[in-house]
């Protein structure tokens, strides 16, 4: 078996104060359902998605959708469009020349593939707040998202799946379940964070469990389905770290993004404090038909890529 890439060393700065003693959780949490459900109420005051992301969502579920009506939609946030345009020309898409239209960019891409596009360019504002606490930030956050959903379009492309941009929006949005977290139950979240410092042996999702009564899974899995984003995602954020809990028919976007974040672990984005395992199990790499040595071929070329897709999606220009 080819040896790991060494493990990124441990976020923490030689500014950070030590860590406060674990406190204790407290010890009763209305049913997770429950806690979910209150948490995704008092978000829809504070930071709901874009307006016009919901209206691409609509699109996406609507068979008879056009281009033109893509179009009209996006041509509401200019901002947005030019965006899109940046992420259609990056060097990932190779396409001949520059595309100067949106309808250009559907032409040579597809409707499909420029709606997905068109969420994931929408979709950095919500990954808003900076440093939340020691331990947390949500531009790491971003980073590891940004990372992870790299390595789900490079798993597909690998696997010669046609899921190129539903895989890198899929990794995207995979742990929104945190940015709910941050927004909706942010001083749990703090504790539960803080928590973790103190014991390192605490996974976050764990911690989270204690502090919050419910995980980030379960969190994004709700606001998930606020948004009525199709159930692939729903999957994907429910379950990315354990997605052989879903049916065999309906987990293979759950899987890849299972094995992207590992991937972009080993790379070094991670949340905090080497949250992701770094080896995916042996029976998901399996079922997708993936090998070790794909994984390391893999890791070895996400860096640059990362770096490139962090240039195009960045939070600047709207
Ligand atoms: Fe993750
Ligand atoms: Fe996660």
């Amino acid at each position: 078996m080819p040896a790991l890439a060494a493990p990124p060393p441990i976020r923490t700065s030689a500014a950070t104060p030590p860590p406060t003693p674990p406190r204790t959780p407290p010890r009763h949490h209305p049913p997770s359902d429950q806690v979910v459900r209150d948490a995704i109420a008092d978000i829809s005051h504070i930071a709901t998605l874009p307006e016009v992301t919901m209206r691409i969502i609509e699109l996406v579920e609507d068979p008879n959708a056009t281009a033109e009506d893509l179009n009209k939609v996006i041509s509401h946030d200019p901002a947005l469009g030019a965006r899109i345009l940046k992420v259609v020309n990056s060097a990932f898409y190779g396409l001949p020349g520059q595309i100067g239209s949106l309808n250009r960019a559907i032409v040579l891409l597809g409707l499909n593939a420029v709606k997905n596009i068109a969420i994931a360019a929408s979709l950095a504002k919500l990954f808003k707040g900076g440093q939340v606490c020691n331990g947390f930030d949500a531009r790491d956050l971003w980073t590891h998202c940004v990372a992870t959903a790299t390595a789900s379009r490079m798993l597909v492309q690998r696997l010669k799946l046609p899921l190129r941009d539903e895989a890198f929006l899929a990794g995207l949005i995979h742990d929104i379940g945190i940015m709910v977290e941050v927004q909706a139950v942010r001083e749990g979240f703090v504790e539960a964070i803080e928590a973790m410092r103190a014991d390192p042996s605490l996974s976050l999702r764990e911690a989270e469990a204690a502090w919050l009564g419910a995980d980030h899974e379960q969190f994004g899995m709700g606001v998930c389905r606020l948004w009525k984003f199709p159930t692939a995602f729903v999957n994907v954020t429910g379950q990315h770290h354990h997605p052989w809990n879903l049916p065999s028919e309906s987990r293979q976007l759950a899987s890849i993004v299972y094995v992207a974040q590992c991937l972009s672990s080993r790379c070094g984005h991670s949340i905090t404090m080497g949250t992701e395992p770094m080896q995916p199990r042996v029976d998901v790499l399996d079922e997708l038909g993936l090998t070790e040595a794909d994984l390391d071929e893999l890791a070895t070329s996400l860096p640059a890529a990362v770096e490139e897709a962090e240039a195009v999606m960045s939070m600047g220009g709207g």
